[in-house]
This record gives structure tokens, C-alpha cells and sequence, in this order.
């Protein structure tokens, strides 16, 4: 029988009525991620009962410029997005059933009277759909836009603050959260001089994720587990994040670039991107000691934990223990692509425009490998071995827990032939799933080893497909779930962890990174990371 996780929890999951008002609801998150999201969770039939999407900003692209029907133009829009990226392929009745409920306001998120339209647009919304005036704001927007946003959502009395079960406010914040500690905690108090904490969902899509959310599950449903989940009997952790794509797309028959994100990663890398984010929030689950309940801040409070005790690194601990790198041309999958430099340039130049002086030889990171302690009882002296890139060979992200080696007696007897350590694997994505492999005999008279997998598939187990984690994330702020979301302590701590290696490299100011060829697991000098320590990166 399953057992619905929150059920287990003290509070009743119950998706709310509201309207979603998504800002920046043309953008590419919207498009990719967010449309098709809702759009799902209405085919499985889960949102509230009276419910509606309100798409707001000024349109990004000519189609939306030009329009007389905004609505037509966001539902022409969100279609599109459906049927390149959706989960559960288009369907003409689901679809009209979308489309009726998705609405568009064009405007700047700095003039006011956007706002009273968007008001005005909301109070017809909640009339025609019976919402009581409860709203949940979207931002996905650049952080330079946060507060003004926020600050006009207040003065134009959108937002209440009262502890309103019914016509409520929320928020959601889109990662980034700001670029350094400083920025971060500047986002941090804007949103809180509007919002109050219970009322703010910053979002880690990571978190969301149906794998992710399985490391509790299996950490804590399971007797076995548990009880070897530290320094005892752990070797050591490798949590890794591989991306086959590169920050641009390319039309490889043409040579021509046709859409990149050089805009936003430029001067960010993989450490803002990935790592400060969605790798130290899994680390954090795969990690934590056993919350008491399954309340959110309880859950939230162990995860804290973590991130307090990572072991903080000097500038020299940073060269031990840290490395980047950035792509160069090579090949994908066969396929000749061009390094990040190239991207850079070109990226300028179709836009006609200068390339800024940081960027001539940019060194921003498109890979990032780093060995870090949990200064704890739990894990003292077990690494945990992170790494995150761009144009590797595939994509795959797992988190592999590699336990201790047998004693050197028995089977394990000859130190020139050791036996394969026990592995246990979850499968972040894609074949959501996880894996165990031991070592087991050969059928045969002899007595001759082999390691083989104990495998658990997501799809073919429950026979279905795991929902998006924006479909789950969506869904928990209607429920009022801050569970998954990401508190400001959490992100302030993060930002602590990762400031000495920005800081660093800031000072080193190399003229060139580590290289590595697009279609390999980044720099040599990722492996000589793991090798000092007799260790090896897993082939993914
Ligand atoms: C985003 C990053 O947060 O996560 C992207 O900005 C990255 O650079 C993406 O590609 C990865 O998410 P997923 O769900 O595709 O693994």
C-alpha cells in the first residue's frame, strides 16, 4: 500500500485555491518548465478546484510585442512549450481545458500602472474562477528586479501579509539568489521587507525531484540503512551532476548559434550555477541526521546542520581541494562543438555588441570538482567528492555511496587484486532509480567473484513517469509546504561555504583555466583530486 508522504506529516497536503501569477511568464523558465508544469498537474488532475494562471512581464519576443490578444499570445505560447517539453504529450481536451484558465498582462515590472492592470486582471480572474483573492507571485526574474517587483506588489495592495488561510500571499523566488553572500542576503531582505519568511518559497528545483526526495525515504523507511550511514562504514560519498549541453545550442549544419545562455552564465560558472544551489542541497540530504518529524522546519533545521558544519576552506585548502575548468572544442556525442570561449565571442557578436573586457579571455568556470569534510560525529574523516560540468560526455547525476573495503582475509586476501567495494547508487536522473552493487559468486564449482547490480527503476517499478520537479514544487506552495523550499539560513550558509573559493579565485586571476575537451569528464586535474587519495571518479 503506498503511503503518502504527506500523510505521515501532521499537516494535511491540500493544493488551495489561487491564481498563480508567474512573473516573467513569456521567459524561457516559463516556457521550458513552468507552463508545462501546471499544464501537467491539470491533466493529473491535482490542482485546486478553483484555480488560474496569470502570466506577467513585458513580452520578450516580437509575436508577443505585436499582439491585440495577449491571452491568445500566451496560450499560443504555452502550447508550444507543452508540446516541445511537456512530460505527458499534448492533449486536445487537457489542453482547452489549460488554455481557458491562462491569462496575460503585458508591463514592466517598474510601472506602476502594470501593476493596477494586473490587478485589475486578477479581481476579474478570481470572479469568473471563484478564487478568494489568494495568490501565489512567481518570480522568475533576474534578481536585479526583485525588489522592485516586490515593492509594487506592496504598494499596489497585492500583498497580505495576515496569516490568511484563505485569500493568502505567496512568494516563490527563483534561483539565483544573488551572486555572493552580499547580494544574497541584499534579495533576502527585499523580499522580506514585503514578505513575511512563511509567506516566501525560494525555490531549488533539485529539491524537487523525485530521486532526491527518495534519499529520505530510503535514509529513514529502511532499518538497514541507517545504521551504516557513517564514518564507520562509508569510504567515501561522490555526488556528480553531468551535463552533455553546453551554455549555447548550436545549429552544427550551419555553424550557427541559436540560442544561448552566455548572457546569464557569463562571469557566474558552475559554482554559482550548480554547486552553492543544487549540489550542497543534496549533499545536505544525503547527509543529514534524522529530523524528528516531518515538519518542514524540522526537516529544514537538519539540513542547516550540514551546511554549518562543512569544514570551512582557506585559500590554501581552496588549491587542495578545489578545482575548475572550462570547455574547449571537441567532440559531443560524436559531434564537433565549439569551447566556451568561442561561445562568448559569438555570442557578442550576433548581438553587435562589444565584447566586455572580462570576457576577451573569459575565465569563467564550466566545471567544478571539489573534496569537502563534514566536521561531525557522523562523518568525520569521509570526503565527499562533488563535481558538476558542462559538455561532459552524457548527462547523469547520481549520488553514489561507496562503502568501506572487506578486511584484507578471506576474499579480499590479495592486495594486488582487490575486491570491488560495495556501492550504493541513486540515480538522480535520467532512469530514475537506484542500484547496489556487491560482489557475488560465479555459478560454478569454483569459488570466483563478480560484482553485479541490485537495480530499482522508477519507470518500470511503479510503471509510470516521476513527475517534474517544478510539478511537485508548484503544487507544495499551493499546499503551503515549505518542506522542499530553501530557508534564508540555508542559502546564507551555502553562500558562506562557496565565498573563500570565489574569493580566491578572484585574487588569483588566472589568465586561462584547466581545459578540457567538450565529451570528457573535465581536467586532468579533476582526477589528480581523487587519485591523491587513492580513490577514483566513478564511469558514469
Ligand atoms: C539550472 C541551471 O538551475 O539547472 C542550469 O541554471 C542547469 O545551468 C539546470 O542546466 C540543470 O537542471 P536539470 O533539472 O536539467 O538537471
Amino acid at each position: 500500500m503506498a503511503l503518502d508522504l504527506a500523510l505521515a506529516a501532521p499537516k494535511t497536503y491540500l493544493p488551495q485555491p489561487c491564481s498563480l501569477v508567474i512573473f516573467g511568464g513569456d521567459g524561457d523558465l516559463a516556457w521550458r518548465k513552468l507552463l508545462p508544469a501546471v499544464y501537467n498537474l491539470n491533466v493529473d488532475g491535482v490542482l485546486p478546484s478553483h484555480f488560474a494562471v496569470v502570466c506577467f512581464g513585458l513580452p520578450s519576443t516580437e509575436a508577443g510585442r505585436n499582439t491585440a490578444n495577449p491571452d491568445e499570445y500566451i496560450r499560443e505560447r504555452a502550447r508550444d512549450g507543452i508540446m516541445r517539453f511537456s512530460r505527458q504529450p499534448l492533449d486536445e481536451d487537457h489542453w482547452q481545458d489549460f488554455a481557458r484558465m491562462l491569462f496575460f498582462v503585458p508591463g514592466s515590472f517598474g510601472d506602476s500602472r502594470a501593476y493596477m492592470q494586473l490587478k485589475t486582471k486578477l479581481d476579474s480572474v478570481d470572479q469568473q474562477f471563484g478564487i478568494p483573492s489568494s495568490r501565489v507571485f512567481y518570480l522568475s526574474i533576474p534578481p536585479q528586479l526583485v525588489q522592485m517587483s516586490v515593492a509594487n506588489l506592496g504598494k499596489n495592495g497585492m500583498v497580505n501579509k495576515a496569516d490568511e488561510p484563505v485569500a493568502f500571499t505567496r512568494v516563490i523566488v527563483e534561483k539565483p539568489i544573488g551572486t555572493d553572500l552580499d547580494s544574497a542576503r541584499a534579495v533576502i531582505r527585499n523580499v522580506a521587507a514585503a514578505f513575511d519568511e512563511h509567506q516566501t518559497y525560494r525555490i531549488d528545483h533539485y529539491l524537487g525531484k523525485e530521486t532526491v526526495q527518495n534519499l529520505l525515504v530510503l535514509r529513514f523507511a529502511n532499518s538497514i540503512f541507517e545504521p551504516l550511514w557513517n564514518s564507520k562504514y562509508i569510504d567515501h560519498v561522490q555526488i556528480t551532476v553531468a551535463e552533455d549541453e553546453g551554455v549555447s545550442q548550436w545549429d552544427l549544419e550551419t555553424n550557427q548559434m541559436i540560442a544561448s545562455r552566455i548572457g546569464y552564465y557569463e562571469g557566474v560558472g558552475a559554482m554559482r550555477d550548480m554547486l552553492q544551489n543544487h549540489m550542497l542541497q543534496v549533499l545536505c540530504i544525503a547527509a543529514m541526521e534524522p529530523p524528528h518529524s516531518l515538519l518542514p522546519n524540522v526537516v529544514r533545521d537538519a539540513k542547516v546542520n550540514v551546511l554549518h558544519c562543512l569544514r570551512p576552506m582557506t585559500a590554501r585548502d581552496v588549491k587542495e581541494n578545489v578545482v575548475r575548468g572550462q570547455y574547449i572544442e571537441g567532440s559531443e556525442y560524436g559531434v564537433r562543438v565549439p569551447g566556451y570561449r568561442h561561445e562568448v565571442r559569438e555570442f557578442y557578436r550576433m548581438r553587435n555588441e562589444p565584447l566586455p573586457p572580462h570576457s576577451v579571455n573569459s575565465t569563467t568556470e564550466t566545471f567544478v570538482a571539489m573534496r569537502v569534510f563534514i566536521d561531525n560525529w557522523r562523518w568525520s574523516g569521509v570526503p565527499f567528492y562533488l563535481r558538476t560540468g558542462k559538455r561532459l560526455p552524457k548527462r547523469a547525476s547520481e549520488v553514489a555511496i561507496q562503502f568501506k573495503d572487506v578486511p584484507q582475509v578471506l576474499f579480499n586476501a590479495k592486495p594486488e587484486i582487490p575486491l570491488e567495494p560495495t556501492v550504493l547508487t541513486l540515480r538522480v536522473q535520467p532512469e530514475e532509480g537506484l542500484s547496489m552493487r556487491i560482489v557475488s559468486k560465479l555459478p560454478g564449482p569454483k569459488v570466483r567473484l563478480y560484482p553485479v547490480q541490485m537495480e530499482f527503476n522508477y519507470a518500470s517499478g511503479f510503471g509510470r513517469t516521476s513527475p517534474e520537479a517544478y510539478e511537485r514544487l508548484i503544487l507544495d506552495v499551493m499546499a503551503e509546504d515549505a518542506t522542499n523550499f530553501m530557508r534564508a539560513d540555508a542559502v546564507e550558509a551555502a553562500w558562506k561555504f562557496v565565498m573563500p573559493m570565489l574569493d580566491h579565485w578572484k585574487q588569483e586571476r588566472v589568465l586561462n583555466l584547466p581545459e578540457y575537451q567538450c565529451g570528457t569528464w573535465g581536467p586532468i586535474e579533476a582526477n589528480n583530486l581523487i587519485e591523491k587519495d587513492g580513490r577514483q571518479w566513478r564511469t558514469l
